[in-house]
């Protein structure tokens, strides 16, 4: 990884261009501990002016104030968007919230334990053969999708389109054709979730995939309409595909290139779950965004209403006024209260989800693979979207015996 130069934080940091191509592989963690040892609220020119938060108390004062910093505008470009129910703020948003959450119970994630255990396991068969795989493609992405389509009830040929929206969710496309193939496979997704909706009301919504769960919901009273199910249906699948694909890919490339650290996890896999937790923290979401509704001062600094506001996770996760040895990864950490799940009214829904996930992915990947390594001559590949996350990376793997 290139390092910046401390010379050009400054500049950096007024324009926070995602886009850069030379900060796509570059080691930003310095760049970040500046920027929230220096300059703990930062107005940056981008998107025509953002302000910057990046240390933890910070981070989670905006959250906890909803009232204040709305969620009218969360994702890059941070435009006022109507996604059910992260775009909402409380009152509204308590009873959309209500209605889903127990689809995304901690036991409703342990349901899924089988399906994720046999769809590891083919996928990991494959790897096994052919003694390797790039690990995003093979492994990272279609793990998650697969459950997401099992609990949907989605066609699993629409895989691919699900796929594209999902990641670009978080990553703007760079230039018209990637905008026109982006309202394509959104228009086309979100016409198969209609379909769906339909299909699911003329069949009487009995079954317990999601899109019955809410054709049978009701909400203050009345049952949802067509387009609010399409709605939260479409923010589902954007939530959780990129999101756990890329957090799965950083920790198999974070282990490929530790091995002592993996083979601890080897030996005892009840590390896993307090692993997991530090791998969240330490190589969370880039940032969440938020809109000020209420004029506030936050150390000093007026925001008004309509001003953008980035919390920037990577900085504020590694706040030592919060976590000693930050940019260590401390399997026994003491007290772990990451952010990486968000915080308030909005904490993310498929939290228990995507733990399972990662764990169950992890055990059997291990089970098979107790040792794996980067293959030598190649490099893990990074993209800088709203999940920092390695976008490609080559394994060899050595079976168990
Ligand atoms: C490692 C994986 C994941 C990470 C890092 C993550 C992160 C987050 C964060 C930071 C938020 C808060 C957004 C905000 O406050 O504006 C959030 C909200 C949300 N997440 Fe996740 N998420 C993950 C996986 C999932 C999965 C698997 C699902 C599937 C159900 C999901 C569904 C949601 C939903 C529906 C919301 C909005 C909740 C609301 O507005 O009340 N997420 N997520």
């Amino acid at each position: 990884m290139n390092a910046i130069a401390e010379a050009d934080y400054e500049e950096r940091l007024a324009r926070f261009d995602l886009f850069d191509p030379d900060l796509q592989e570059a080691d930003l963690w310095p760049f970040f501990d500046w920027i929230r040892e220096n300059r703990p609220i930062a107005r940056t020119s981008a998107l025509e002016g953002v302000w910057i938060v990046s240390r933890y108390e910070d981070v989670l004062h905006v959250y906890q104030h909803p009232e204040i910093f709305s969620n009218r505008a969360v994702v890059w470009p941070f435009e006022e968007a109507s996604q059910l129910p992260l775009n909402l703020d409380p009152p509204q948003h308590n009873a959309f919230r209500h209605l889903l959450a127990p689809m995304f119970s901690p036991a409703s994630a342990r349901r899924m334990d089988q399906l994720l255990r046999e769809v590891a396991r083919e996928l990991i068969g494959t790897v096994r053969e052919k003694g390797g795989c790039e690990a995003v493609t093979e492994f990272a992405r279609p793990l998650p999708a697969k459950a997401f389509l099992s609990s949907f009830a989605v066609d699993p040929d629409l895989l691919p389109e699900m796929q594209r929206c999902a990641e670009s969710s978080f990553v703007l496309p760079e230039d018209e054709e990637g905008w026109r193939e982006l309202h394509a496979a959104t228009e086309s997704i979100n016409g198969y979730f209609r379909d769906i909706v339909t299909a699911r009301r003329r069949e009487g919504a009995t079954g317990e995939d999601v899109p019955s769960q809410l054709v049978r919901a009701t909400v203050e009273g009345r049952s949802l309409t067509d387009d609010e199910i399409v709605n939260m249906l479409n923010l589902l699948m954007a939530a959780s595909l990129d999101t756990t694909t890329s957090t799965l890919a950083n920790i198999l490339t974070w282990l490929a290139e530790n091995p002592d650290r993996r083979d601890e996890l080897v030996a005892d896999p009840s590390l896993l779950p307090d692993a997991i937790e530090e791998f969240l923290r330490y190589e969370p979401m880039l940032f969440n965004g938020r809109m000020v509704v209420q004029e506030t001062e936050l150390r000093g600094v007026t925001m008004r209403p309509g001003d953008r506001v980035m919390m920037l996770f990577s900085a504020a996760m590694r706040d030592p006024r919060v976590f000693d040895r930050p940019d260590e990864v401390l399997f026994d950490r003491e007290t772990n209260r990451h952010l990486t799940f968000g915080a308030g009214p909005h904490r993310c829904l498929g939290s228990h989800l995507a733990r399972y996930t990662l764990r169950v992915a992890l055990e059997e990947w291990h089970r098979a693979f107790p040792s794996y390594q980067v293959r030598p001559g190649t490099r893990p590949r990074r993209r800088l979207t709203m999940v920092m996350a390695v976008k490609g990376v080559d394994l060899v793997v050595d079976p168990a015996p």
